[in-house]
């Protein structure tokens, strides 16, 4: 498990404001890359062109290629809703279904492919649990609402939804911002066991956060409000944190701006 991408001359658009241009990259399999870059720059509206969730916002459409492996993701042949799975998401705030149980969470994409098979479901529940570091904190009240766990937990839980449908790529936008120092450095070490198995990519605005859970560092700019934004470098954390090749990087990773 573990995809590549690979992302050649995107343009990302709502109607007619061009909110990302021009870029250029791979994210490696198996591996953390981080998207980093002042407010607004497009991180988001990119992010979310990598799994097909952009052109759900009416008005939004990309020009350019994503490639996922050998997969064209924005051939005319393929399923959004298909892509959707293979390449799955978590959000800021942690949105687990209300009033739906903790194994319901789970397992509710499962449903949703028209698994039924009890024994298959609970094996899945307790698997995704683990996987996502929740199952001891939650295998007595799995029953109880996801709505009940702490922030934390909850994001935890959207992780193992997520995983659940076993993804290629998981992607995340600031998964961490709504949470607490505690709970952020639990989802910080999860991710870093998840890379053993997923592709991902996570934006994030917390320097030390890319710092310590990225392989690889994407750094984004704008030029001025209203202006598209653009790929300044993608390079290893490590580079991009100690010796930067652009000046606006730089600039950027040391605060003085952004
Ligand atoms: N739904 C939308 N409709 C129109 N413009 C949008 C929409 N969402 C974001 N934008 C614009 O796209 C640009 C990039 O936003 P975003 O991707 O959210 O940046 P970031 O995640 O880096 O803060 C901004 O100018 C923002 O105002
Ligand atoms: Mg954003």
């Amino acid at each position: 498990m573990g995809k590549r991408i690979d992302v050649k001359d995107l343009n990302v658009f709502y109607s007619d404001f061009k909110a990302v241009e021009g870029v250029t990259m791979t994210v490696e399999p198996r591996s953390v890359t981080a998207f980093i870059g002042p407010s607004g720059c497009g991180k988001s509206t990119f992010l979310r062109t990598l799994n097909r969730m952009h052109e759900v916002t009416p008005g939004g459409r990309v020009e350019g290629k994503v490639m996922l492996d050998d997969e064209d993701l924005y051939a005319a042949s393929v399923d959004p809703v298909a892509v959707r799975r293979t390449v799955g998401m978590v959000f800021q705030r942690p949105n687990p279904f209300p009033t739906m149980s903790i194994r319901d969470n789970v397992i509710a994409g499962l449903r949703l492919n028209g698994v039924k098979n009890k024994k298959v479901l609970d094996q899945k529940v307790e698997e995704s649990l683990v996987g996502a570091n929740l199952w001891n904190e939650v295998k007595d009240r799995l029953s109880k609402p996801g709505a009940g766990l702490s922030g934390g937990q909850q994001q935890r839980l959207c992780i193992a939804r997520a995983i659940a449908v076993e993804p290629q790529v998981l992607l995340m936008d600031e998964p961490c911002s709504a949470l607490d120092p505690i709970s952020t450095l639990a989802i910080e070490d999860l991710v870093t066991q998840l890379k053993e198995q997923f592709t991902i990519v996570i934006v994030t605005h917390n320097m030390q956060q890319a710092a310590r859970v990225s392989d690889r560092t994407a750094f984004f700019n704008l030029e001025a409000t209203g202006k598209p934004g653009n790929l300044i470098e993608m390079d290893d954390t490590q580079q991009i944190f100690n010796n930067p090749s652009k000046k606006a990087t730089e600039d950027y990773i040391s605060g003085r701006f952004g």
